[in-house]
């Protein structure tokens, strides 16, 4: 969160090419201005740009099949898990990678069907086990020995065979924010690499489970290759090693994590991750799948803010905002970078002076950015905070009563609220005082 040689509004803008300043419309997404979606759905709000969804999708799909690859993606749902992406995704092709039964009936009401879909996690509840087994979706990844017992039991009571990955902690280190790095030995997620093989042998012999695969998944926002290429080399490895045991290797699931640039880091392309998959697994005939949440969603979307007063304390310019932390957590609990931009054409013009950018929530750790290079915006102004596609409004909450931000989706000249801001009563909906305090 400095000064230091930050990109422009300009630069940002020209970094995400569904975006675009018009020097009447001000800040467009394709063809719709976001000054009339907040002007008809109000502020703060999430827009999202189909067009951009389906522009990534397309570009990691064919970075993968360019490699040579034949490849599943499986959307990492948790992301961004409205109905409207969920159905986009699908129909460009996308299974889905979910975590939670709420995730497996949203994928399932979004029309996904379950041989496209995978369940991840560290600890699926037996009620959830039972429902994947049911749904007979395409893939569990097991975490662990005492997960592999339970779904044997479940499966075999229910007559059913349920494909399992066994996931793989393969101790490498993603080089990400240490709150979202999983591939550590010491990370609560998956089975120790030294373990894996023994328990992937014990799993051929289990009555309700075939073993199908490897999975990895060694953190998220990775930036570089060589944690990829490090961990693939040993599943490849763990590969040979059992079928040379006479076991059975169809499937390898080589997770998301994928980066982006937030603000000007060097990231990796899709074809890059599909030359450090293809490196690893192109001579082992096993079909690959992959995870991404947030390279395909996080860029392709904006939470769109109004400024509600400016205000000078203790010699900084505070431009608050009627978005907060409650909306976007991610500079609050990751130190998040977001590229911040003003939407009038006016503003966009106007010289830069810094600014703390900040929610109105009661909590210091409510703030978007500081010291961060911006035109004066006065109270009324409006601003985009870029890509918060992913993990945005998936990780909002209601805290300090403030109702969750509507969510709109644009696609080229149109646009549609696809999720409607609660109203006040909304939140206390489902609340009850005890008969004793009537
Ligand atoms: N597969 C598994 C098993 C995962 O746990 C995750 C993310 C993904 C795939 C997708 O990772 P992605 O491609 O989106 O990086 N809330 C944090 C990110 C948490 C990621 C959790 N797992 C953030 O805002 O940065």
């Amino acid at each position: 969160m400095s000064t230091t040689s930050e990109p422009s509004a300009a630069e940002l803008i020209a970094g995400r090419p569904h975006l675009s300043m018009h020097a009447m419309d001000g800040l467009v997404m394709d063809g719709v201005p976001l000054n009339l979606i907040a002007d008809c759905v109000g502020t703060p709000v999430w827009v999202y740009s189909a067009v951009a969804l389906r522009r990534r999708y397309r570009m990691l799909a064919d970075a993968l099949s360019q490699a040579g690859l034949d490849a599943d993606i499986h959307y990492a749902m948790k992301a961004n898990d409205r109905l409207a992406v969920l159905r986009l995704l699908s129909r460009e092709g996308a299974g889905a990678d979910v975590v939670s039964e709420g995730e497996l009936r949203r994928a399932r009401e979004a029309g996904i069907p379950a041989s496209r879909i995978v369940y991840s996690g560290v600890g699926k509840s037996e009620r959830e086990l039972r429902l994947a087994v049911a749904e007979d979706i395409a893939q569990i990844n097991v975490e662990s020995a005492e997960e592999l017992q339970m779904l044997s039991g479940i499966a075999s009571a229910a007559g059913r065979v349920a494909r399992v990955a066994l996931r793989v902690n393969p101790d490498v280190d993603a080089g990400t924010h240490a709150k979202i790095t999983t591939g550590l030995a010491q990370n609560k997620f998956g089975v120790a690499f030294d373990e894996a093989s023994a328990l992937y042998r014990h799993a051929a012999s289990l009555p309700g489970v075939e073993p199908v695969g490897l999975a990895v998944h060694i953190g998220s926002q990775v930036l570089s290759l060589a944690p990829y290429r490090a961990a693939y080399g040993r599943l490849a490895d763990m590969v040979r090693g059992l079928r040379e045991q006479g076991l059975t290797v169809r499937s390898v699931d080589c997770g998301g994590g994928l980066g982006i640039p937030y603000r000007d880091e060097p990231a990796p392309l899709p074809g890059a991750l599909a030359g450090a998959i293809r490196g690893a697994f192109h001579n082992l005939d096993v079909r690959i799948a992959i995870e991404p949440g947030r390279w395909l969603v996080g860029p392709a979307g904006v939470l769109l803010s109004s400024v509600i007063l400016v205000k000078q304390a203790g010699g900084s310019r505070f431009v608050v905002l009627d978005a907060a932390m409650n909306d976007l957590i991610r500079p609050a609990m990751y130190d998040a970078w977001h590229g911040i931009v003003a939407v009038s054409a006016v503003d966009a013009v106007a010289p830069t002076v810094p600014a703390d950018v900040v929610g109105p929530v009661c909590e210091t750790g409510d703030t978007f950015a500081r010291q961060r290079l911006l035109p004066p915006l006065a109270a009324g102004a409006r601003v985009a905070i870029l890509d918060a596609g992913a993990y945005g409004s998936v990780m909002s909450s209601a805290y300090n009563a403030r109702p969750p931000a509507a969510e709109v989706m644009v696609d080229g000249d149109s646009w549609s609220v696809i999720r409607t801001r609660p109203s006040h009563t909304d939140l206390w909906q489902g609340e009850s005082v005890p008969h004793w305090l009537q």
